[in-house]
């Protein structure tokens, strides 16, 4: 087949792909929206880092460090008040921004931060950016800016094996056809959207037999629009469409220590005016919930067990091997710390805040 010493190597040695601490900068979920409400404070583990998402009465979600800037109490056990955040230990009051807003009986403002990250809300689900600024959108549907759609939740799910290998199923277009017994022939075709995103489309005409084409076919006639988008490695959107119908199915997922994924699932079609529509939408959610299920356990007891290593690419493997090239290429960050790997300069303003901090405290204390 046609690659090249380069994308071999990385596919047999990633750095990134299928290890077991290594994530890149991006979008990752972090709850749904539902779960926190207004003047609610919960600690989450992401990538290693605690951190304490809490919605103020202006019901922005917040997502910031877990530990007090002052004596490290865990500011999940703090308490809201109004859109700021209070510290149960010496109630030392944070703003949105994590800035010190008040210290009981001090008088002079302290110049004092606690760490935040950025935060969204989007498709029902709180997502925290991993780095300073986010550099991408959160991921979305392919021209699907400024439409109106609708959505639902499906469930959280855990399975022991990479989210990388897990996601990668919607590629593999041997197991496709096989596994899931499908009369197609499938070529698929990718396109970088930009250093983050990746998608890998088809349009394969459908042949044959079973209770799956036979619905598939009333929605979407005999032809298979099918495209897998990836972004940050780590969240796929599986787009099933025609010129009148539309099925997206989000699987968004967080690496766990070992190696093993944490994941949510999300489907989105376009918004249908009048009451047949929104009953039709209902409906193709619900198929959407379905389809959803059955990937996620036609192979998880083989993904479980499997020690991915694509020793013997074939033709039919090479949008895996995009897909891996693809991941090598964005950056890396840490595990815990969410610094980019092999970063001096960001070492460097690390050990800058560190001292500029500790000279602070010096100057309480000589004062
Ligand atoms: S530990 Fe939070 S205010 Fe002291």
């Amino acid at each position: 087949m046609n690659t090249n010493i380069d994308n071999l190597n990385s596919v047999r040695k990633p750095k990134i792909f299928n290890q077991s601490m290594s994530f890149v900068e991006g979008w990752y979920w972090v709850l749904p929206s539902q779960s926190l409400q207004t003047g609610e404070i919960k600690a989450v583990t992401i990538f290693g880092k605690d951190l304490v998402v809490y919605r103020g009465k202006d019901r922005r979600a917040v997502i910031l460090d877990a530990y007090c800037p002052h004596m490290g109490t865990s500011l999940a056990e703090g308490k809201i008040e109004g859109n700021e955040l209070r510290c149960v230990l010496h109630r030392w009051k944070f703003d949105a921004e994590g800035i010190c807003v008040g210290i009981p009986n001090v008088d002079e403002p302290v110049s004092l931060k606690a760490k935040t990250w950025p935060a969204a809300e989007q498709y029902g689900m709180i997502w925290v950016w991993t780095g300073e600024t986010p550099q991408q959108p959160l991921p979305f549907v392919l021209d699907w800016e400024n439409q109106d759609f609708d959505f639902s939740l499906g469930s959280q799910f855990s399975i022991d094996c990479h989210p990388n290998v897990l996601l990668l199923q919607g590629i593999d277009t041997q197991q496709i056809n096989l596994v899931n017994k499908l009369p197609l022939k499938m070529v698929l075709e990718k396109q970088e959207l930009n250093q983050n995103a990746i998608i890998f489309s088809t349009i394969t005409n459908i042949n044959g037999k079973s209770f799956w084409l036979n619905l598939y076919r009333r929605f979407f006639n005999n032809s298979f629009n099918y495209s897998v988008c990836y972004w940050y490695g780590t969240t796929s959107i599986v787009s099933f469409t025609n010129d009148s119908t539309q099925l997206h199915i989000i699987f968004t997922t967080r690496l766990l220590p070992g190696g093993k994924t944490a994941g949510q699932t999300l489907f989105m079609c376009k918004k249908r005016q009048g009451i047949l529509g929104k009953l039709i939408n209902k409906l193709i959610l619900k198929i959407g919930k379905k389809i959803s299920d059955r990937l996620l356990k036609t192979n998880d007891k083989i993904l479980e067990t499997m020690q991915f290593d694509l020793k013997t690419p074939l033709k039919a493997d090479l949008s895996i091997m995009q897909f891996i090239n693809h991941l090598e290429r964005q950056k890396p960050l840490t595990w815990e710390s969410w610094l980019l790997v092999r970063s001096r300069e960001r070492e460097e303003e690390v050990r800058e805040e560190r001292e500029k901090r500790e000279k602070w405290r010096d100057e309480l204390v000589n004062d």
